[in-house]
């Protein structure tokens, strides 16, 4: 049949009210849809969850949650800490997944939840749950329900201690969306992004922070990570992107004298190897060498920075750590207040492997970003735009960065 003859309607998404997870989503959760949320333990699965089939069923849904972790006790006490519309879920505590099917047949939800899949367990197997047949068994078993009766439906997923989703990589495969909910317990902000996305793109990604309420989105998250910037040597605010949206985040490095054969490279929220080139061309092009000295480079905040835009921080982290002083604060005003104080020096720019710097994409919604939050002259690759105080090469960009003295070429201090 030609494509132009298949009937298509336009796809009715449910929104989960919650909009960060929207926005991941693609608009919200595709009726019929197959999504699998995955995790570390205790960063909040359950809770997103949660408030999301709250909402859903605040907006006049039917819904169900099934829990194979915990009990049907354990849910009620979660949900009566995030909001009454929580309570209205109905939730079944079963491991079964005949048990589990039946009850979707005769309840017909518009949004289910399994939590987790790999509780589930199939009767007619005999492996233990979570084991790949199972959790196969079980996603396909449930995917033809929701195909059939156009239900969307969420698994949620363990991560192995490597980060990865467990469970058999058919299962990222089968489902038409992976979501990944990431972040330091320790720290409070956890970040929603999608590893796939069968009905929109992977490029965003969300920003949460953990409260007594439950999950709350963080819209303002370039103003907290500015006004919590230190301007300290070592730190650098970077104008990232997260998928179509600006993010300024501060970018922290320490350089201290190693006592070990091989120094450490320690980061996070980053790519190691980024890292490591990163030095490398700081060493070879911009005379900053680090040889001997453990490197730590670190995202404030808990946030986790994958593009190419990232460089540039990196490198003016590093420098100034390596010389131990401040980078001018807002070089615009350079000459009017050189060295720390007032707004931190903000940047962003990949780094060729001949110390150029280079072009990186939406460099008007970056400078737009930080000029909204008072941060003007921002060090970018030519061709980014006249707000912004332009360098062509890592060299020109530690000149404009790195106060006079600091700049004579010497080993790190
Ligand atoms: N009263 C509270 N105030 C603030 N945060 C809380 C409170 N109670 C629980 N939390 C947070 O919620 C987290 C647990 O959330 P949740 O159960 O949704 O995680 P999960 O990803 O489903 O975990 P699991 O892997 O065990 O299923 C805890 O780690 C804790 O940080
Ligand atoms: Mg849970």
């Amino acid at each position: 049949m030609p494509l132009s003859k298949v009937a298509a309607s336009p796809i009715a998404r449910l929104k989960t009210g919650i909009g960060e997870l929207d926005r991941v989503l693609g608009g919200g959760l595709v009726p019929g849809s197959l999504v699998l949320l995955g995790g570390s333990p205790g960063i909040g699965k359950s809770t997103l969850t949660n408030m999301a089939l709250g909402n859903i069923a605040a907006a006049g849904h039917k819904t169900l949650y099934v829990s194979g972790e915990e009990s049907a006790e354990q849910v009620r006490l979660r949900a009566e800490r995030l909001s009454p519309s929580a309570l209205e879920v109905p939730v079944l505590a079963e491991t079964d997944l005949d048990g589990v099917l039946e009850a979707i047949a005769s309840h017909e939800p518009k949004v289910c939840v399994i939590d987790s899949v790999q509780t589930l367990r199939s009767a007619e197997l005999s492996g233990a749950p979570g084991s790949v047949g199972q959790v196969r068994e079980v996603a396909a078993r449930i995917m033809d329900v929701a195909k059939a009766r156009s239900i969307a439906v969420v698994l949620v997923g363990h991560v192995t201690k490597d980060g990865a989703l467990a469970g058999p990589r058919v299962l990222e495969h089968l489902v038409d969306c992976v979501l990944q909910f990431e972040g330091e317990r320790e720290r409070p902000y956890r970040e929603l992004r999608a590893l796939k996305n069968r009905f929109g793109s992977t490029n965003e990604a969300g920003l949460f922070e953990m409260r007594q309420g439950g999950l709350v989105e963080v819209l303002d998250a370039s103003a907290r990570f500015v006004a919590e910037a230190t301007r300290a040597p070592g730190s650098v605010v970077l104008a990232a992107m997260e998928g179509s949206r600006p993010l300024l985040v501060e970018v922290q490095a320490l350089v201290a004298p190693s006592e070990l054969e091989q120094p450490r490279r320690v980061v996070s929220g980053l790519d190691r190897n980024r890292l490591a080139l990163v030095l490398a061309i700081l060493g070879r092009h911009g005379g900053i060498g680090v040889g001997g000295h453990d490197v730590f480079v670190n995202v404030v905040g808990g946030v986790r920075v994958d593009e190419p835009g990232v460089d540039l921080a990196i490198a003016l982290a590093v420098a100034s750590a390596a010389r131990g002083v401040a980078l001018n604060g807002q070089i615009a005003e350079l000459g009017r207040s050189p060295g720390s104080g007032g707004a931190p020096c903000a940047c962003f720019g990949e780094l060729g492997l001949t110390g150029e710097l280079r072009w990186v994409g939406h460099p008007e919604r970056r400078l737009a970003e930080a000029a909204r939050h008072g941060l003007a002259g921002v060090l970018a690759p030519s061709g980014s735009g006249a707000q912004a105080r332009e360098a062509s090469t890592l060299r020109e960009a530690l000149v404009a960065a790195l106060p006079a003295a600091a700049r004579r070429p010497a080993r790190a201090a």
